[in-house]
């Protein structure tokens, strides 16, 4: 898959397209606080946010092609969710076009509800049913008999280590076994595509090895795609065929795990851990520490080979060594790739950049 060359725009293979797409969400009516203090500062950045609202997807354009398992990476709050719910006709953009098996979905909305199945972040009106009317009722409605909603009802149940639990309201169940049985109910109808948002958050190993297991047999068996949101790097590391990178509502990379990784191929992640406080009197530990990700003892860089060698050098002669607990080298891994592309958690401060 990471090997094809072919133009997505006309590509048949491309199950779904997204051009330039924007959604601004109209700005929170906060009371404009702390002007009275005639101060600087806070009044302007409330005034501005006020003023422009929050651009959550702003001119994302996507190509998803015929059975792969296509993830969305990125921060909370980088536009993931607002990004699948204009694509499953939930929510309508401000601008720009979704095609997803031939269907304008911007023009036509509802016609997503019956070419794809949709697994929200959260889940909603299930909660009331137990697992099995979920699942069976998730069947009726996408067009089954009742007698072939019963029987996916059960494969599915069965299939996922449900059925003990069949009987249950969902509402009675933990986080992850709801999750669990929502999931279940997307898969029902074995629809062409399936835009899962989070689907693993609160699983337990087993659940989640369950889902994976599910998702790749019904790309193997019935060459379903798999739109696949999440924050978590290192479950995106081990599923996805293509990764597209989300920050702050655009799409800042994409390409599959191993191509992201190679662009920071040159780079060793350099893991350094201090008994105490970092020794800033050395001036090489003073130089490397603007490139650290700090969290208290524990300095994380990401270094050309060159610079990693004397960093290492220097940390362990000398000085500074009397400072030093511990220290690591690495190759990158596609959270490394992901932070130098620049993705950055929200309010969290020092990451590195490329
Ligand atoms: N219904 C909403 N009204 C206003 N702002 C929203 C709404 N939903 C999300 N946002 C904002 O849009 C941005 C993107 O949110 P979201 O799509 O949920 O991100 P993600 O799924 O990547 O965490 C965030 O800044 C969030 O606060
Ligand atoms: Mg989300």
């Amino acid at each position: 898959m990471s090997t094809r060359t072919a133009r997505p725009e006309d590509d048949t293979d491309v199950v779904c397209t997204v051009r330039d797409l924007v959604k601004t969400y109209p700005a929170p009516r906060t009371p404009l606080r702390g002007l009275r203090g005639g101060g600087r500062g806070a009044p302007e950045a409330l005034q501005l946010q006020g003023s422009a609202g929050v651009r959550a997807t702003d001119g994302v354009g996507l190509d998803v092609r015929r059975g792969e398992i296509f993830g969305l990476l990125g921060p909370n709050g980088a536009g993931k969710s607002t990004l699948v719910r204009q694509l499953t006709g939930l929510l309508r953009p401000d601008h720009g076009t979704i095609r997803i098996l031939g269907h304008d979905i911007v023009r036509h909305p509802e016609r997503a509800a019956r070419i794809l199945a949709y697994l929200g972040q959260e889940s909603t009106a299930l909660d009331e049913l137990t697992v099995a009317l979920a699942a069976e009722t998730t069947g009726r409605l996408r067009g089954l008999t009742t007698g072939a909603a019963r029987a996916a009802r059960d494969a599915i149940l069965d299939e996922l280590g449900l059925t003990p639990l069949a009987a249950r309201p969902l509402k009675k169940l933990s986080g992850g076994q709801r999750r669990l049985a929502c999931f279940a109910a997307a898969l029902i109808g074995e629809r062409p595509l399936l835009v899962l948002d989070e689907p693993t958050t609160g699983m337990d190993p087993v659940a989640r090895r369950a889902v994976w297991a599910a998702v790749d047999r019904r790309r193997a068996e019935q060459g379903t795609t798999v739109l696949l949101v999440t924050h978590n790097v290192i479950e995106a590391e081990t599923v996805l065929d293509r990764v597209a990178v989300l920050d702050r509502g655009r799409v800042i990379a994409c390409d599959t795990p191993a191509g992201l990784k190679e662009r920071v191929a040159e780079q060793v992640r350099v893991e350094l851990v201090w008994r105490s406080d970092a020794p800033l009197e050395v001036p090489e530990v003073a130089a490397l520490r603007p490139a650290a990700v700090v969290s208290g003892r524990r300095w994380a860089l990401r270094l050309g080979p060159d610079e990693a060698r004397a960093a290492v050098a220097a940390v362990t002669g000398g000085a500074a060594f009397a400072a030093l607990d511990d220290f690591t080298l690495a190759t990158p891994s596609l959270e490394d790739a992901y932070l130098a592309l620049g993705g950055s958690e929200s309010g969290v401060k020092g990451l590195v950049k490329a």
